[in-house]
Parts: structure tokens; C-alpha cells; sequence
């Protein structure tokens, strides 16, 4: 089963968010195998988002990040980058659907609540910034035969 990674962003614990978020996964069957609540240091920062360098949101974008607590997860379920990332909305909260995460609670590109890795490669690379493999479950959802 395929995996994918994301990040809700500190101003998502800041507003209270995390469970409203999470909540939308499990909701429609998605398995979370792996999760951790933690303060980023500068240079998970960096390495996270090393291929954004040199753009001019980089410095804004990795202050942001290391200002507060965020949770890391790991999910899993068929085509899962393109299910969370339909979940999720698109990136510019501007552009994204009403009924998506960023549709219904984010306002700016940086603080945009939530990153979601964009291919099972770059999934791959994020959650092992965060992750062993030891840290990633493998267990059966109760409604795995069901959706
Ligand atoms: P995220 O999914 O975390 O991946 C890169 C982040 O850069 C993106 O979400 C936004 O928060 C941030 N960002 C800020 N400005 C821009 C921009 N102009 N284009 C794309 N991403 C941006």
C-alpha cells in the first residue's frame, strides 16, 4: 500500500486544529502508520523544504515552520498522494475548493495549515527527515474491507 507524508503547520496547533484535520483522514479511511508531535528544528526546516532554496518565500517559509510545535504524520491508503492532496486543496488557499482543508481554514500561501508531500518519491524523502522505520506501523483499520 502506497504512503505519503504530511505536516500540519504550527499555526494549525496554534488554532487548535489538530484534531479537525486529522479527523478528515480517518473519516474516509486513510490509515495513519505514523505520527509524532514535535518542534522542528532548523534544520529539519532546511532539509524539508531544501527544494524550495533560493526561492523568495524560503526564509519566510522556514521561520515559519521552526516557530512553533507541528505534527508529523505518516499515512497510507491506494493513490494516497492524490487522495490527501484532494483532501488537502490546493496549495494557494485561494485556489482551494470549499470543502478542502485549505478551502475552509487557510488564508496566506506560507501559513496554509498543512504540507502534503507531492509524489511517493518526495514522500519518501520527507518522512524519513522525521521517521525511522521502526517508527512506521503496520496494523489492520477495522474498516480496511469496508471502503
Ligand atoms: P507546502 O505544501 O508546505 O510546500 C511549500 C510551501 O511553500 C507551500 O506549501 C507554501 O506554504 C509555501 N509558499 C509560500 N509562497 C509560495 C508560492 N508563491 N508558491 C508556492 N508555495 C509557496
Amino acid at each position: 500500500m502506497e504512503r505519503t507524508f504530511i505536516i500540519l503547520k504550527p499555526n494549525a496547533v496554534r488554532r487548535g486544529l489538530i484534531g479537525e484535520i486529522l479527523r478528515r483522514f480517518e473519516q474516509r479511511g486513510i490509515k495513519i502508520v505514523g505520527l509524532k508531535f514535535l518542534w522542528m528544528t532548523r534544520e529539519q526546516c532546511e532539509r524539508l523544504y531544501e527544494p524550495h532554496l533560493g526561492k523568495s518565500f524560503y526564509e519566510d517559509l522556514t521561520n515559519f515552520m521552526a516557530s512553533g510545535p507541528v505534527v508529523a504524520v505518516v499515512l497510507e491508503a491506494p493513490r494516497v498522494i492524490e487522495m490527501v492532496r484532494h483532501i488537502v486543496g490546493a496549495t494557494d488557499p485561494l485556489k482551494a475548493e470549499a470543502g478542502t482543508i485549505r478551502g475552509e481554514f487557510a488564508l496566506t500561501l506560507t501559513k496554509n495549515l498543512i504540507h502534503a508531500s507531492d509524489s511517493l518519491e518526495s514522500a519518501q524523502r520527507e518522512m524519513s527527515i522525521f521517521f525511522n522505520e521502526d517508527e512506521l506501523i503496520d496494523y489492520e483499520l477495522d474498516i480496511q474491507n469496508d471502503i
